[in-house]
């Protein structure tokens, strides 16, 4: 099995919606025997909520529903995971302070916007001070970030996806 975390700082909005995209996009290719994913943040302070009402209601619209409830980042996340995808470069440097606990470990850890073909390498910003906008933005960068994602996986495993 190929394990996949996404995250962000409060695990509420980016992360859980990138989990959501992703999961929608491995069923849709029958892949969900191969891969499968999980999200986190780099704080605590939403533990065991679902995530944001307007990211939730951003998904519905999209045909996808959110029911991931927000957890921390822990150091035992470099052992369980095999992909680690930060959604913005402030993720990446928390989760690079906490590599002495992912020591010997054979994840990769990368950013979701380095598979945006529009805006190679910048962050997903959060959305979480912004409009309803901010939130329909979000789902578009997550859904073309998602996509080029998997094909990648898709090659770099020799998987076989149905679409
Ligand atoms: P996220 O957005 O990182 O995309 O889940 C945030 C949600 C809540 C907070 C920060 C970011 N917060 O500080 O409460």
């Amino acid at each position: 099995m190929i394990k996949v975390l996404f995250v962000c700082l409060g695990n509420i909005c980016r992360s859980p919606m990138a989990e959501g995209i992703f999961q929608h996009l491995v069923e849709e290719n029958e892949l969900q025997d191969q891969i499968s994913c999980d999200s986190a943040g780099m704080i605590s302070f939403h533990q065991g909520e679902l995530p944001d009402k307007r990211m939730r209601n951003t998904a519905s619209k999209n045909g996808i529903t959110l029911t991931h409830r927000s957890r921390p980042f822990t150091g035992k996340d470099f052992q369980a995971f095999d992909y680690i995808i930060a959604m913005d470069k402030k993720n990446l440097k928390d989760i690079q302070i906490l590599e002495e606990k992912g020591k010997g470990q054979k994840y990769k850890l990368m950013m979701m916007r380095d598979f945006d073909r529009n805006e190679s390498g910048s962050d997903v910003e959060d959305p979480y001070y912004k409009s309803d906008v901010g939130f329909d933005n979000c789902y578009q960068v997550l859904m073309e970030s998602n996509q080029n994602f998997l094909n990648y996986l898709v090659l770099e495993h020799g998987l076989t996806p149905k679409n």
